[in-house]
């Protein structure tokens, strides 16, 4: 398949310009920053390589840099922000600390409307992120536009097809973006647009075929969106030889087991439920940090996969792990572990099992898409994604049966809530964290010494950043209101008005 690549030189946007790419219908990865010249060149299909934006200064000692062979490797090349100042700095031109930095919307005065910014006006709106400037232009290369800060906006060497911009054509802020990464990716790399839906789910399925061949599988099955999708795909690729397993934690949602049996349990794979409640509840007893939490729910999920495999004969563990997943836990080099997600972070060295995860490349959205063509029930496509660990890390100090209990009937009531006001699709998440202190009520004229519940409903495209949503007070009330009514345990309900970053979504 033709392919474009973004090394990633640790910009906070570098995944989202692979994201737009692919929604272009172009297949495009991202790779690390030090990817050799020789690792490029064996790459089947490379039309063209985009070097991203990032923090560093090229003068700073440690910035991630690529070699300049990098230069030679023979398909086109896109500089953005950062990959701008690099290129314009391996090639021996000039780069200087910005006194200013342009931050924000900024107005760009294109001088020429060829190749890598044709189709745009003399003027547009783009979005700028840095510190340092191009100064002056190495040999062989010319300024395509310019910014109030930036003289050397954009530029080109055409006989090399080499390409740079100041500004951020990823960010929907700038208005022509989507056209600036088509002109490259389309019309000067001749990438053909290869990546659909349909050709990943065919794709996926030969590659299960093949990597599982006629041995046996087992899938962990949550419910969510990820691991579902992954069932059906895998079911269409190896049939009953897959072995679905639904592991009945206690730290699932309301009426999960009831749901899961009602949808999976008439379909070709062969599934399963493994009631661990007890199991699991034994093990989080005393356990109140979170790091802990998710080490000891890891650990146990993989023994339930082993002891269950061992049944079936299966060899081999397919996981729902989507890309966002192994980017949070640190499997791309410039971004730090911030919570060891269970479904990646948890596994054991020693694990007899082989793990085959066939959604490992793509983005929430794009598994939303392949879910869609599979036909999964809608229910499952349109809910809210639930975390590995569960409850569990929604309730902060120790996990007891009676608080994974009041802390999933208030999730339920903030979904059915967010539901009665039309408001469910329209946000990532809502729901319920359970605090382990207590405070003074008065209810019935008594006085009540009872838990608070904390709501949190979040907006967010991609997980990585969310805001607090701007919920209509009715619904608040009402949510609150249900939640003491409905919830003998519960006093005091708060809404958490904070965005992410500086806290995560989750409080644990
Ligand atoms: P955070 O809290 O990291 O959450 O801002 C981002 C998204 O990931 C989900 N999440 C998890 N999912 N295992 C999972 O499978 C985990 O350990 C985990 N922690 C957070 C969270 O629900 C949110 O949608």
């Amino acid at each position: 398949m033709d392919r474009i690549v973004v090394l990633d030189f640790g910009g906070q946007y570098c995944h989202l310009i692979s994201r737009r790419i692919r929604d272009l219908g172009v297949y495009c990865e991202v790779l690390p920053s030090d990817t050799s010249l020789q690792e490029l060149r064996k790459i089947e299909g490379l039309k063209g390589v985009i070097l991203s934006g990032g923090a560093a200064s090229v003068y700073d000692k440690k910035s991630p840099k690529c070699s300049p062979e990098i230069l030679k490797v023979g398909v086109p090349i896109l500089g953005i922000c950062y990959g701008h100042q690099l290129i314009a700095f391996l090639e021996k031109g000039k780069v200087r600390y910005g006194r200013q930095g342009e931050y924000g919307v900024t107005q760009l005065n294109v001088t020429e409307k060829d190749k890598i910014l044709a189709g745009l006006q003399k003027q547009e709106k783009v979005w700028m992120n840095h510190r340092d400037v191009v100064e002056s232009l190495p040999a062989g290369y010319r300024t395509l536009a310019f910014t109030a800060g930036s003289r050397i906006a954009a530029y080109a060497n055409i006989g090399k097809k080499i390409f740079g911009v100041q500004f951020h054509p990823e960010v929907t802020h700038t208005t022509r973006g989507h056209r600036i990464l088509k002109n490259f990716a389309v019309n000067i790399c001749k990438a053909r647009k290869q990546w659909s839906t349909e050709d990943f789910i065919k794709q996926a399925i030969k590659e299960a075929r093949q990597a599982i061949g006629k041995r046996k599988a087992i899938l962990g099955l949550s419910g969510g969106i990820d691991s579902s999708t992954a069932a059906v795909l895998l079911e269409k690729a190896v049939g009953k030889n897959l072995t679905a397993v639904y592991v009945d934690t206690g730290l699932m949602r309301f009426k999960e087991t009831e749901f899961m049996k009602k949808t999976f349990s008439k379909r070709k794979l062969n599934f399963r439920i493994v009631n661990a409640s007890q199991r699991f509840f034994k093990a989080l007893k005393g356990v109140e940090k979170p790091e802990q939490k998710r080490k000891i729910i890891g650990r146990l999920f993989v023994e339930i996969f082993e002891e269950e495999a061992r049944k079936q004969k299966a060899e081999v563990l397919v996981q729902g792990t989507i890309y966002s997943d192994r980017i949070e836990s640190g499997v791309t080099k410039h971004s730090s572990v911030i919570k060891s997600h269970h479904n990646v972070g948890g596994l054991p060295k020693n694990m007899k099992l082989e793990v085959y995860e066939p959604l490992r490349d793509i983005y929430k959205d794009e598994v939303r898409k392949v879910a869609r063509k599979l036909n999964l029930p809608k229910e499952i496509i349109e809910r809210h994604v639930f975390p590995g660990p569960g409850l569990a890390i929604r309730i902060i100090g120790e996990v007891t049966p009676e608080k994974a209990e009041i802390v999933r009937k208030a999730t339920c009531i903030i979904e059915q809530e967010l539901k009665n006001s039309g408001l469910y699709k329209k946000v990532w998440m809502g729901f319920a964290v359970l605090l382990s202190i207590k405070s003074v009520g008065i209810q019935g004229d008594q006085r009540t010494y009872r838990y608070p519940i904390v709501v949190r409903i979040i907006q967010s495209k991609d997980a990585m950043t969310a805001n607090y949503t701007k919920i209509p007070h009715p619904t608040l009330e009402k949510i609150s209101t249900r939640t003491v009514n409905e919830l003998k345990q519960v006093n005091r309900v708060v809404y958490d008005i904070t965005n992410k970053p500086p806290a995560t979504m989750e409080w644990e």
